[in-house]
């Protein structure tokens, strides 16, 4: 069992001694490691139990931590970061030297975020290196949205979880590339919407040829322990029994089984806060004692295209 609190100087001091920590962000909660440390780095991936070629976002507590970690900052990379930062946002940007290759998987672009949540802030404050986090569950899993999933997921592995209460995002950041300096290519959907984007330059598609590593692309990906589907609950009463069956509703409760098993993401279709209780209500409904979650089609607005990406590759596991 690792210890939960909120205790800024123990985290500090552990992370000072290249072990890892559970940090809090406004996202999801991370595991987090000195970037400059290899040896805290490996200890990410071994916990995770996570390949060594998915790379890792840094984190840092303004703009001017950046600057030592880039050659170069474009200037539509900044405006952005002052838009939306701290907050949901992490974009690809050309390394220095300060990173290594195990932080990139030997991409010349690293990429950084300044999470938005007052505990790892100061957190950030008090170190004088930056943090690698990746989300802190078991690779290919759930995202944890509470102290409480760290500690079911990975409580067994690491000593320090900083609790900082329920993440008030819910997803994880929106992660972006910019492109001929003048369009910003979306790699992962996340808690900054396309529309918000959009309103500081025009998007750039992705290619889609199967050469670009795009982040948390994996089609199994975010996943629960029980099979998730999407589709509408009348077809998935012809092979599973009501009682095998729990229902995540976007804003209506499925008339077709019983109220106990059922989690609305906002009962008033507010996309915030559908995004904010996805992974708690998958995390709930994963517990209970069904074979089988089915979710509802998520409208595509806003926050939705985040909150279906997230559905539809939990729905992808094998
Ligand atoms: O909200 C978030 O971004 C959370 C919190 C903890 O900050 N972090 C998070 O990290 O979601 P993770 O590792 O679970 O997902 C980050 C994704 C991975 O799919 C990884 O492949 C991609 O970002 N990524 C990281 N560095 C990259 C790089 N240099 N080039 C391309 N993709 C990168
Ligand atoms: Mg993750």
């Amino acid at each position: 069992m690792a210890e939960i609190g909120q205790d800024i100087k123990k985290a500090a001091s552990l992370l000072c001694i290249e072990d890892v920590v559970s940090i809090p962000t406004e996202t999801v909660y991370g595991l987090a490691g000195n970037a400059f440390s290899e040896k805290a780095i490996l200890k990410i991936f071994e916990v995770k139990n996570r390949p060594l070629t998915d790379p890792l976002i840094v984190h840092v507590a303004g703009i001017e931590a950046i600057l030592p970690l880039v050659v170069e900052l474009p200037a539509l990379a900044k405006q952005l970061f002052e838009a939306f930062s701290p907050g949901p946002l992490t974009i690809l940007l050309p390394k220095s030297n300060a990173i290594s290759n195990l932080v990139t998987n030997g991409s010349q672009f690293v990429a950084i975020r300044i999470p938005n949540h007052p505990l790892t802030l100061k957190l950030l404050q008090v170190l004088d290196f930056p943090l690698v986090a990746p989300s802190a569950n078991p690779f290919g899993g759930l995202s944890p949205s509470l102290a409480e999933h760290v500690e079911k997921g990975l409580g067994n592995k690491i000593s320090y979880i900083l609790d900082g209460g329920p993440c008030n995002v819910g997803l994880e950041s929106t992660i972006v590339q910019i492109i001929d300096n003048d369009r910003i290519k979306i790699l992962r959907q996340g808690g900054i919407s396309e529309e918000e984007l959009l309103t500081f330059a025009a998007l750039a598609q992705p290619k889609n040829d199967g050469k670009e590593v795009v982040p948390g692309s994996m089609l199994s990906h975010y996943a629960p322990q029980k099979r998730l589907l999407i589709q509408p609950v009348s077809e998935v009463l012809k092979k599973y029994k009501s009682d095998e069956i729990a229902f995540l509703g976007f804003d209506q409760y499925s008339e077709l089984l019983s109220k106990e098993k059922q989690i609305l993401l906002s009962a008033t279709g507010n996309m915030k806060e559908a995004a904010q209780t996805l992974f708690s209500a998958l995390h709930v409904l994963d517990s209970l004692q069904v074979k089988v979650i089915v979710a509802a089609q998520i409208p595509e607005k806003g926050l939705g295209k985040a909150i279906s990406d997230r559905l539809k590759r939990a729905a992808a596991k094998l």
